[in-house]
């Protein structure tokens, strides 16, 4: 299942400040599935999220031109954790606005499509 794999990304999680240990998954058009996990930093300010790191990884292994078909959230920490406003962002570059993203809330988890979760994301055409 595709939360197994974030699950065992968590568990990479390099997370001494906050010890909240996140993973994320997601699979792309082209049928494959990249994890990613976070990885803290002592300024705080330059952690990068796992959703940011899966992305990163995403593009790293398969190209610029991969397309996010779904993702999912998980945390080992059994909390909320719905993606950040800045990982929400990065995602909008490569994600289907349909995709399904699947995170944990307070009693269980929740999918949203990703045009929900994003409604109205900064964009620039400039021709
Ligand atoms: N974190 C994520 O990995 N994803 C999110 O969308 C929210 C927050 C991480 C960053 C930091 O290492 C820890 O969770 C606490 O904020």
């Amino acid at each position: 299942m595709l939360r197994d794999l974030a699950l065992k990304a968590a568990e990479n999680s390099y997370s001494p400040y906050s010890e909240f240990r996140v993973g994320a998954v997601l699979r792309l058009t082209n049928g494959e599935t990249v994890t990613g996990t976070n990885v803290e930093n002592v300024s705080y300010g330059l952690t990068i999220c796992a959703e940011r790191a899966a992305v990163v990884r995403a593009i790293s292994q398969f190209g610029p031109k991969i397309r996010i078909a779904a993702a999912a959230i998980v945390n080992l920490n059994g909390k909320a954790s719905p993606p950040c406003g800045a990982c929400r962002q990065v995602l909008a570059e490569f994600i289907e606005p349909g995709a399904p993203v699947l995170f944990p809330v307070a009693n269980g988890n929740r999918t949203m499509s990703f045009s929900e979760l994003l409604p109205f994301g900064a964009e620039m055409k400039l021709k």
